[in-house]
């Protein structure tokens, strides 16, 4: 039985590999100089592909990653970042609450700085350095510009001599990794409840090299992140104490960041699900 099979098995594969192919290739039926059919391959969300360029520039700086959580309380969202209850500057975040109490989306990354001083500070005694990269939630009319999430990377650095050259510093490294060797960096004064002094960075507009376009709207320069020195409140609130330890800390948005650098201008592409866009990347 065994070899009746293997006999015709053997007789079978000879008349398919000489001739029927042999024949096939002279009728043209087989064409193997055809090019092969394409198969569809998933590729990394736009926004992803930002983060993960980001995350690799400030590890090569030595700032790990801190995964925070995205459903906070209202006291590490506000309150411990030197916003008490009815503090006005809360109205500058629209909130997402829930339908319990105290529970609410994040609506930036910065509750993360408490939640890594009080994971990795070890009651205040240890030094800081890292980025919490995440989504943020904002209860907002969705347009072109605004969008109910989005991401933010924060930055949190702690430690016994930190001072604002070494922010300045850190940020104008960071600029010169991310848009190349000869961007520029400009600081203005700002304000946020939970730094003190705050600022916003301006980086020397990459489209045009500073000279005006549509894209820095004719000045030169864009927006690419708030920062600032760690209120002592807040130092306070991570377990520090602010006479001895001092920090910096940043956020900025990947969203905007590749906005700009494809000219992508509207931000509700970015969470459409269409393919038409998603496939461009
Ligand atoms: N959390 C601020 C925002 O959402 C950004 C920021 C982070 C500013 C850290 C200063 C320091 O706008």
């Amino acid at each position: 039985m065994k070899e009746a099979l293997t006999t015709a098995y053997e007789a079978r594969e000879t008349l398919i590999q000489e001739q029927e192919l042999a024949r096939s290739l002279e009728e043209g039926a087989l064409d193997v100089t055809l090019p092969g059919r394409p198969r569809e391959a998933g590729g990394l969300h736009p926004s992803t592909r930002t983060l993960r360029q980001i995350q690799a520039i400030w590890a090569e700086m030595g700032f790990q990653v801190f995964r925070s959580r995205d459903v906070e309380d209202d006291y590490t969202n506000f309150t411990a970042l030197n916003m008490p209850p009815h503090h006005p500057a809360r109205d500058m975040w629209d909130t997402f609450y829930t339908t319990q109490e105290n529970v609410i989306l994040r609506t930036h990354t910065s509750p993360g700085q408490i939640r890594a001083m009080h994971a990795l500070g070890a009651k205040g005694t240890r030094p800081i350095r890292v980025i919490l990269p995440g989504m943020c939630y904002r209860y907002e009319q969705i347009t072109a510009r605004s969008e109910i999430q989005f991401h933010q990377v924060e930055g949190l650095a702690v430690g016994r001599t930190i001072t604002m050259t070494d922010l300045k510093g850190t940020i104008a490294d960071f600029a010169r990794r991310m848009y190349g060797e000869r961007a520029r960096v400009r600081f203005r004064a700002s304000h946020f409840p939970f730094t003190e002094p705050s600022m916003e960075v301006d980086v020397e507009c990459f489209i045009c090299g500073g000279e005006g376009c549509r894209v820095c709207k004719y000045s030169g320069w864009v927006e690419i992140m708030g920062c600032g020195m760690v209120h002592p409140v807040v130092l306070e609130n991570g377990g520090y104490d602010p006479t001895q330890w001092s920090g910096f800390a940043f956020g900025m948005g990947p969203e905007r960041i590749t906005m700009l650098k494809h000219g992508i201008n509207d931000i509700r592409y970015f969470w459409s699900g269409d393919l038409r866009f998603l496939e461009q990347f």
